[in-house]
Protein backbone atom coordinates (compact mmCIF):
# COMPACT_ATOMS: atom_id res chain seq x y z
CA UNK A 1 0.00 0.00 0.00
CA UNK A 2 2.52 2.18 1.10
CA UNK A 3 4.82 1.46 -1.88
CA UNK A 4 2.20 1.81 -4.71
CA UNK A 5 1.54 5.51 -2.78
CA UNK A 6 5.21 5.88 -3.60
CA UNK A 7 4.86 5.02 -6.84
CA UNK A 8 1.88 6.95 -7.62
CA UNK A 9 3.14 10.27 -6.47
CA UNK A 10 6.67 9.62 -8.51
CA UNK A 11 4.97 9.09 -11.64
CA UNK A 12 2.89 12.36 -10.90
CA UNK A 13 6.27 14.32 -10.21
CA UNK A 14 7.75 12.71 -13.44
CA UNK A 15 4.81 13.36 -16.09
CA UNK A 16 2.52 16.29 -14.92
CA UNK A 17 2.66 18.62 -17.63
CA UNK A 18 0.15 21.54 -17.54
CA UNK A 19 -2.31 22.64 -20.77
CA UNK A 20 -2.43 25.80 -21.01
CA UNK A 21 -5.12 28.23 -22.88
CA UNK A 22 -4.07 30.40 -25.05
CA UNK A 23 -5.73 33.36 -24.66
CA UNK A 24 -5.50 33.11 -20.61
CA UNK A 25 -1.70 32.92 -21.16
CA UNK A 26 -0.72 34.96 -24.01
CA UNK A 27 -1.69 38.01 -26.26
CA UNK A 28 -1.01 39.41 -29.44
CA UNK A 29 2.36 41.19 -29.70
CA UNK A 30 2.27 42.96 -33.56
CA UNK A 31 0.44 41.77 -36.70
CA UNK A 32 -2.68 41.26 -35.46
CA UNK A 33 -4.69 41.09 -39.10
CA UNK A 34 -2.38 38.61 -39.51
CA UNK A 35 -2.95 35.74 -36.52
CA UNK A 36 -5.76 33.60 -36.90
CA UNK A 37 -7.69 30.91 -34.90
CA UNK A 38 -9.63 28.27 -35.01
CA UNK A 39 -11.36 26.20 -32.15
CA UNK A 40 -13.66 27.06 -29.38
CA UNK A 41 -14.13 29.26 -26.85
CA UNK A 42 -14.52 25.99 -24.91
CA UNK A 43 -11.56 24.26 -25.97
CA UNK A 44 -9.36 27.36 -25.75
CA UNK A 45 -9.03 28.35 -29.29
CA UNK A 46 -6.39 24.91 -30.01
CA UNK A 47 -4.96 26.24 -33.50
CA UNK A 48 -3.40 29.70 -33.58
CA UNK A 49 -1.68 30.61 -37.04
CA UNK A 50 0.70 33.37 -37.61
CA UNK A 51 1.35 34.90 -40.95
CA UNK A 52 3.49 36.78 -42.67
CA UNK A 53 2.99 38.79 -46.24
CA UNK A 54 4.52 41.76 -47.65
CA UNK A 55 3.13 44.42 -44.93
CA UNK A 56 4.02 42.75 -41.93
CA UNK A 57 4.66 39.27 -39.50
CA UNK A 58 2.90 38.67 -36.64
CA UNK A 59 3.68 37.55 -33.04
CA UNK A 60 2.39 36.47 -29.14
CA UNK A 61 4.01 36.52 -25.93
CA UNK A 62 3.04 34.97 -22.65
CA UNK A 63 1.76 37.71 -20.52
CA UNK A 64 3.66 36.27 -17.39
CA UNK A 65 7.01 35.56 -17.61
CA UNK A 66 8.39 32.90 -15.47
CA UNK A 67 11.39 31.87 -13.12
CA UNK A 68 12.04 27.91 -14.06
CA UNK A 69 10.00 25.24 -15.50
CA UNK A 70 8.96 23.64 -18.46
CA UNK A 71 7.18 24.87 -21.82
CA UNK A 72 6.13 23.50 -25.14
CA UNK A 73 4.26 24.01 -27.86
CA UNK A 74 3.64 22.07 -31.09
CA UNK A 75 4.38 24.30 -34.54
CA UNK A 76 3.70 22.84 -38.18
CA UNK A 77 6.26 25.19 -40.12
CA UNK A 78 6.00 27.26 -43.49
CA UNK A 79 5.72 25.02 -45.71
CA UNK A 80 6.65 25.13 -49.65
CA UNK A 81 8.76 27.76 -50.60
CA UNK A 82 9.54 29.10 -47.03
CA UNK A 83 12.93 30.59 -48.11
CA UNK A 84 13.48 34.08 -46.28
CA UNK A 85 10.98 33.61 -43.39
CA UNK A 86 12.35 33.22 -39.70
CA UNK A 87 9.72 31.21 -37.20
CA UNK A 88 10.84 31.53 -33.76
CA UNK A 89 9.97 30.33 -30.48
CA UNK A 90 12.12 31.50 -27.24
CA UNK A 91 12.34 32.83 -24.40
CA UNK A 92 13.37 36.44 -22.94
CA UNK A 93 13.93 38.38 -19.93
CA UNK A 94 13.41 42.36 -20.09
CA UNK A 95 16.53 43.01 -18.46
CA UNK A 96 19.25 45.29 -20.38
CA UNK A 97 21.28 42.24 -19.46
CA UNK A 98 18.94 39.99 -20.91
CA UNK A 99 18.68 36.07 -20.72
CA UNK A 100 17.59 34.21 -23.95
CA UNK A 101 16.72 30.76 -24.92
CA UNK A 102 16.27 30.46 -28.39
CA UNK A 103 14.84 28.35 -31.44
CA UNK A 104 14.40 29.51 -34.92
CA UNK A 105 13.80 27.91 -37.49
CA UNK A 106 15.24 29.08 -40.90
CA UNK A 107 13.45 28.52 -44.02
CA UNK A 108 14.32 27.27 -47.53
CA UNK A 109 13.38 26.93 -50.92
CA UNK A 110 11.04 23.71 -51.62
CA UNK A 111 12.60 20.71 -51.38
CA UNK A 112 15.79 21.92 -49.27
CA UNK A 113 16.23 21.65 -45.41
CA UNK A 114 15.14 24.22 -42.71
CA UNK A 115 17.32 24.87 -40.50
CA UNK A 116 17.21 24.67 -36.73
CA UNK A 117 18.95 27.46 -35.15
CA UNK A 118 19.24 27.39 -31.12
CA UNK A 119 21.15 30.20 -29.16
CA UNK A 120 21.65 30.74 -25.38
CA UNK A 121 22.56 34.95 -23.95
CA UNK A 122 23.40 35.04 -20.15
CA UNK A 123 23.59 38.34 -19.12
CA UNK A 124 23.25 39.93 -22.21
CA UNK A 125 26.08 38.04 -23.81
CA UNK A 126 24.61 35.83 -26.77
CA UNK A 127 27.55 34.58 -29.52
CA UNK A 128 26.50 30.60 -28.52
CA UNK A 129 24.01 29.27 -32.18
CA UNK A 130 24.48 25.90 -32.69
CA UNK A 131 22.30 25.13 -36.17
CA UNK A 132 21.48 21.81 -36.99
CA UNK A 133 18.85 20.15 -39.91
CA UNK A 134 15.73 18.10 -39.16
CA UNK A 135 15.50 14.19 -39.09
CA UNK A 136 12.41 14.63 -40.22
CA UNK A 137 9.99 17.56 -42.92
CA UNK A 138 8.72 19.82 -40.04
CA UNK A 139 6.57 21.54 -42.42
CA UNK A 140 4.23 17.70 -43.08
CA UNK A 141 2.89 17.72 -39.74
CA UNK A 142 3.23 19.10 -35.84
CA UNK A 143 5.87 18.84 -33.94
CA UNK A 144 6.96 19.60 -30.34
CA UNK A 145 9.63 22.29 -29.49
CA UNK A 146 10.12 22.61 -25.80
CA UNK A 147 12.08 24.14 -23.13
CA UNK A 148 13.01 22.65 -19.56
CA UNK A 149 15.23 24.96 -17.32
CA UNK A 150 15.54 24.01 -13.86
CA UNK A 151 19.03 25.26 -11.50
CA UNK A 152 21.34 22.83 -13.29
CA UNK A 153 20.66 22.46 -16.69
CA UNK A 154 18.55 23.94 -19.32
CA UNK A 155 17.35 21.26 -22.42
CA UNK A 156 16.36 22.09 -25.83
CA UNK A 157 13.94 19.34 -26.79
CA UNK A 158 12.42 18.01 -30.11
CA UNK A 159 9.30 15.96 -29.63
CA UNK A 160 11.31 15.01 -26.05
CA UNK A 161 14.58 14.67 -27.75
CA UNK A 162 17.51 16.48 -26.28
CA UNK A 163 18.98 18.23 -28.85
CA UNK A 164 20.98 20.92 -26.73
CA UNK A 165 21.97 21.54 -23.34
CA UNK A 166 23.58 24.63 -21.41
CA UNK A 167 24.84 23.45 -17.81
CA UNK A 168 25.03 25.84 -15.15
CA UNK A 169 28.70 26.30 -15.47
CA UNK A 170 29.35 29.34 -12.70
CA UNK A 171 32.34 27.11 -11.81
CA UNK A 172 33.70 27.81 -14.90
CA UNK A 173 32.81 31.53 -14.78
CA UNK A 174 29.63 31.55 -17.09
CA UNK A 175 26.76 33.32 -15.93
CA UNK A 176 23.98 31.06 -15.45
CA UNK A 177 20.24 31.63 -16.04
CA UNK A 178 19.19 31.61 -12.55
CA UNK A 179 17.24 34.93 -11.46
CA UNK A 180 15.39 36.33 -14.42
CA UNK A 181 12.35 35.24 -15.22
CA UNK A 182 11.59 34.54 -19.28
CA UNK A 183 8.40 35.42 -21.43
CA UNK A 184 7.59 33.06 -23.93
CA UNK A 185 7.54 34.25 -27.25
CA UNK A 186 6.82 33.34 -30.93
CA UNK A 187 6.84 35.26 -34.25
CA UNK A 188 7.42 34.95 -37.70
CA UNK A 189 8.86 37.81 -39.68
CA UNK A 190 10.94 38.27 -42.66
CA UNK A 191 14.84 37.46 -42.36
CA UNK A 192 15.54 37.40 -45.92
CA UNK A 193 18.87 39.02 -45.33
CA UNK A 194 20.53 36.23 -43.69
CA UNK A 195 18.27 33.60 -43.22
CA UNK A 196 18.45 31.19 -46.43
CA UNK A 197 21.37 29.86 -47.65
CA UNK A 198 23.16 32.98 -46.18
CA UNK A 199 20.75 35.96 -47.35
CA UNK A 200 21.52 35.04 -51.16
CA UNK A 201 17.57 33.64 -51.45
CA UNK A 202 15.13 36.59 -50.81
CA UNK A 203 11.66 36.27 -50.07
CA UNK A 204 9.26 35.32 -52.44
CA UNK A 205 6.09 37.30 -51.93
CA UNK A 206 4.34 35.78 -54.60
CA UNK A 207 3.85 32.99 -51.96
CA UNK A 208 2.58 35.45 -49.49
CA UNK A 209 0.99 34.51 -47.02
CA UNK A 210 3.39 32.80 -45.57
CA UNK A 211 1.86 30.22 -42.39
CA UNK A 212 2.93 28.79 -39.38
CA UNK A 213 0.09 26.76 -37.41
CA UNK A 214 0.43 26.38 -33.48
CA UNK A 215 -1.11 23.76 -31.15
CA UNK A 216 -1.04 22.13 -27.59
CA UNK A 217 0.74 25.17 -25.19
CA UNK A 218 1.66 23.44 -22.69
CA UNK A 219 3.25 25.84 -19.51
CA UNK A 220 4.35 23.97 -16.41
CA UNK A 221 6.55 26.50 -14.67
CA UNK A 222 6.82 29.38 -12.04
CA UNK A 223 4.89 32.12 -13.20
CA UNK A 224 5.83 35.65 -11.81
CA UNK A 225 2.63 38.14 -11.64
CA UNK A 226 4.75 41.07 -10.53
CA UNK A 227 6.52 41.57 -14.16
CA UNK A 228 8.41 42.22 -15.91
CA UNK A 229 11.32 41.56 -12.62
CA UNK A 230 8.94 40.04 -9.81
CA UNK A 231 9.53 41.00 -6.43
CA UNK A 232 12.02 39.24 -4.00
CA UNK A 233 9.90 37.13 -2.35
CA UNK A 234 8.36 35.89 -5.94
CA UNK A 235 11.88 35.30 -6.95
CA UNK A 236 12.68 33.17 -4.30
CA UNK A 237 9.25 30.72 -4.20
CA UNK A 238 10.36 29.94 -7.61
CA UNK A 239 13.49 29.27 -6.62
CA UNK A 240 12.22 26.92 -3.76
CA UNK A 241 9.60 25.42 -5.83
CA UNK A 242 12.14 24.07 -8.37
CA UNK A 243 13.44 21.94 -5.80
CA UNK A 244 9.54 20.34 -5.07
CA UNK A 245 8.53 20.42 -9.20
CA UNK A 246 9.00 17.24 -11.39
CA UNK A 247 11.11 19.61 -13.59
CA UNK A 248 13.64 20.22 -11.11
CA UNK A 249 13.99 16.60 -9.40
CA UNK A 250 15.51 13.25 -10.90
CA UNK A 251 15.68 12.66 -13.69
CA UNK A 252 15.83 16.04 -14.95
CA UNK A 253 18.73 17.40 -12.63
CA UNK A 254 21.75 15.75 -14.97
CA UNK A 255 21.73 13.84 -18.78
CA UNK A 256 20.20 10.16 -18.88
CA UNK A 257 21.98 7.96 -20.47
CA UNK A 258 19.24 8.06 -23.18
CA UNK A 259 19.73 12.08 -23.81
CA UNK A 260 23.62 11.47 -23.83
CA UNK A 261 22.92 9.00 -26.52
CA UNK A 262 20.83 11.26 -28.37
CA UNK A 263 23.06 14.62 -28.14
CA UNK A 264 25.78 11.98 -29.17
CA UNK A 265 23.41 11.01 -32.61
CA UNK A 266 22.25 14.74 -32.96
CA UNK A 267 26.55 15.55 -33.08
CA UNK A 268 27.38 12.77 -35.79
CA UNK A 269 24.05 13.06 -38.00
CA UNK A 270 22.62 16.57 -37.84
CA UNK A 271 24.65 19.28 -36.51
CA UNK A 272 26.14 22.11 -39.25
CA UNK A 273 27.38 24.62 -37.21
CA UNK A 274 28.62 24.70 -33.45
CA UNK A 275 30.17 28.18 -32.14
CA UNK A 276 31.98 25.58 -30.04
CA UNK A 277 34.23 24.64 -32.90
CA UNK A 278 34.36 27.79 -34.72
CA UNK A 279 37.44 28.51 -33.51
CA UNK A 280 38.14 31.40 -35.56
CA UNK A 281 35.86 33.27 -34.70
CA UNK A 282 36.72 33.23 -30.62
CA UNK A 283 40.28 33.68 -31.56
CA UNK A 284 41.23 30.53 -31.13
CA UNK A 285 39.93 30.41 -27.15
CA UNK A 286 37.08 28.25 -26.98
CA UNK A 287 34.51 29.32 -24.48
CA UNK A 288 34.34 27.73 -21.03
CA UNK A 289 30.87 25.96 -21.52
CA UNK A 290 32.05 24.37 -24.49
CA UNK A 291 34.27 21.98 -22.54
CA UNK A 292 30.09 20.73 -21.04
CA UNK A 293 28.18 21.57 -23.88
CA UNK A 294 28.32 17.61 -25.75
CA UNK A 295 28.60 14.85 -23.54
C1 LIG B 1 1.76 43.36 -51.27
O1 LIG B 1 0.96 42.27 -51.67
C2 LIG B 1 -0.31 42.66 -52.17
C3 LIG B 1 -1.13 41.39 -52.38
O2 LIG B 1 -0.40 40.43 -53.10
C4 LIG B 1 -0.11 43.48 -53.43
O3 LIG B 1 -1.36 43.89 -53.96
C5 LIG B 1 0.75 44.71 -53.09
O4 LIG B 1 1.04 45.42 -54.27
C6 LIG B 1 2.04 44.31 -52.41
N1 LIG B 1 2.71 45.51 -51.92
C7 LIG B 1 4.00 45.70 -52.08
C8 LIG B 1 4.54 46.98 -51.50
O5 LIG B 1 4.74 44.92 -52.66
C1 LIG C 1 18.81 25.44 -47.67
O1 LIG C 1 19.27 24.54 -48.65
C2 LIG C 1 20.66 24.65 -48.95
C3 LIG C 1 20.96 23.68 -50.07
O2 LIG C 1 20.58 22.37 -49.71
C4 LIG C 1 21.46 24.36 -47.69
O3 LIG C 1 22.83 24.59 -47.95
C5 LIG C 1 21.02 25.28 -46.55
O4 LIG C 1 21.67 24.92 -45.36
C6 LIG C 1 19.51 25.14 -46.37
N1 LIG C 1 18.94 25.91 -45.26
C7 LIG C 1 19.00 27.25 -45.15
C8 LIG C 1 18.21 27.85 -44.07
O5 LIG C 1 19.66 27.97 -45.88
C1 LIG D 1 43.56 37.38 -30.37
O1 LIG D 1 44.60 36.79 -29.64
C2 LIG D 1 45.88 37.43 -29.85
C3 LIG D 1 46.93 36.58 -29.16
O2 LIG D 1 46.57 36.32 -27.80
C4 LIG D 1 45.79 38.87 -29.33
O3 LIG D 1 47.02 39.53 -29.57
C5 LIG D 1 44.67 39.59 -30.08
O4 LIG D 1 44.52 40.89 -29.55
C6 LIG D 1 43.36 38.84 -29.95
N1 LIG D 1 42.36 39.46 -30.78
C7 LIG D 1 41.11 39.65 -30.39
C8 LIG D 1 40.19 40.24 -31.40
O5 LIG D 1 40.72 39.32 -29.28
Amino acid sequence: MKRSLVLLCFSALVVSVAASDFWRDFYITFGGQNVHYSGSPESGYENIQLQLDNSTGSGFQSKNPYLYGYQSMKIKLVGGNSAGTVTSFYMRSKYTNWCELDFEFLGNVSGQPYILQTNVFSEGVGNREQRIYFWFDPTADYHEYGILWNHNLILFLVDGKVIRVFHDTRDLGVPYLDYQPLYLVSSLWDGSPWCTQGGRIPIDWTQAPFTAEYTDFQIDACAIYNAPYGTQDELTACSNQVYSSWYGNEPNLALTQTQIDDLRWIKSNYIIYDYCTDLERFNYTTPPECARNWP
